[in-house]
């Protein structure tokens, strides 16, 4: 029951009425029987410099942030954790003692997922991580933390963003990058992530691999993209035998570890996947 004490989170973003988490994190609240509400605000351009003025005049305990404010946002924080800085995006701002602190989850997302639904409690030395963009930044930053990676294969259509990315993450020589079609890399990795939008609705049934050559049973593939959850790039890596895992995990997990952060209480992890897990 909603009361004058209840408390307010939610996510802020542009468009926002499509996500995923309003239904996600209030299962949660229910479930854990916090005093909680979480809504979606949709903030348009004009009002994204007053996101930190209304967080603190409306008491809004913590935000998830997505498109197009999770690089603003860093402006107003009191606080930026050393994490969201070296990914240079804050996906999450935690309100607490007076003071907005940026996060972000993306990173500890991706790893929970690849543990929980791929089975890997250690990562393979040889990964190949396709993509340049702020999904495939919050990755690299992740497998850089990982003392067992090796080497890091990034490719990606516009080669000189994948340089960028390498540099600024100081990924020196456990990093080489690459075009996207440069399939060689496949041979010996051990776990393949798709940080890119191909074969995201409304072009679904396009991989970001082509017809898939290269792909093998000795492997673990990654589709961040969740809409659909059955990518085409999976559905070809299933077909020669390796392992996959959709994008709904790593979804999940950033969520929780949002959660966390807010309530200090452990987040039911499968309540909120079932809460938006396609029918
Ligand atoms: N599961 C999760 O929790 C989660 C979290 C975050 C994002 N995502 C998903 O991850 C995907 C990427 O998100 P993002 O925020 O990183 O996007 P972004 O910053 O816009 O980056 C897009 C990436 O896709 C590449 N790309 C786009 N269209 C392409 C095409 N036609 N051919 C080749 N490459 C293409 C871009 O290459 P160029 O650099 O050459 O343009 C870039 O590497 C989205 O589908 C998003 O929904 C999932």
């Amino acid at each position: 029951m909603i009361s004058g004490r209840t408390g307010i989170l939610g996510v802020i973003g542009h468009p926002v009425t499509h996500s995923g988490s309003p239904a996600m994190h209030n299962a949660a609240l229910q479930a854990t029987g916090l005093d909680f509400v979480y809504v979606a605000f949709g903030v348009p351009p004009e009002g994204a410099a007053a996101i930190g003025v209304a967080m603190r005049a409306l008491n809004i305990r913590g935000l998830n942030v997505t498109v197009p404010y999770k690089q603003v946002v860093m402006d107003f924080l009191d606080e930026v954790s050393p994490e969201a800085q070296a990914i240079g995006a804050v996906n999450t701002i935690d309100h607490r003692d007076g003071r907005l602190c940026g996060h972000n989850t993306d990173a500890h997302g991706v790893l929970a997922s690849l543990r929980e639904d791929g089975g890997l409690h250690r990562l393979p030395p040889k990964v190949v991580l396709l993509g340049a963009g702020g999904a495939a930044r919050a990755i690299l930053y992740a497998l850089l933390a990982a003392p067992e990676v090796e080497h890091i294969a990034l490719l990606n259509r516009t080669v000189s963003r994948a340089e960028d990315l390498a540099a600024a993450l100081h990924g020196g020589s456990r990093v080489t990058v690459g075009d996207i079609t440069d399939v060689a890399s496949l041979n010996d990795a051990g776990l393949v992530i798709n940080a890119t939008s191909i074969g995201m609705e409304p072009h679904s049934g396009v991989s970001p691999l082509g017809d898939g050559a290269g792909l093998h049973d000795s492997m673990v593939v990654l589709d961040i993209v969740y809409k659909p959850l059955a990518t085409q790039l999976l559905q070809q890596a299933r077909a020669v035998g390796a392992r996959t895992v959709d994008g709904l995990g790593m979804l999940v997990h950033q969520g929780a570890r949002a959660f966390e952060l807010w309530t200090g209480v452990v987040a039911p992890v499968h309540i909120m996947r079932r809460a938006i897990q396609p029918a």
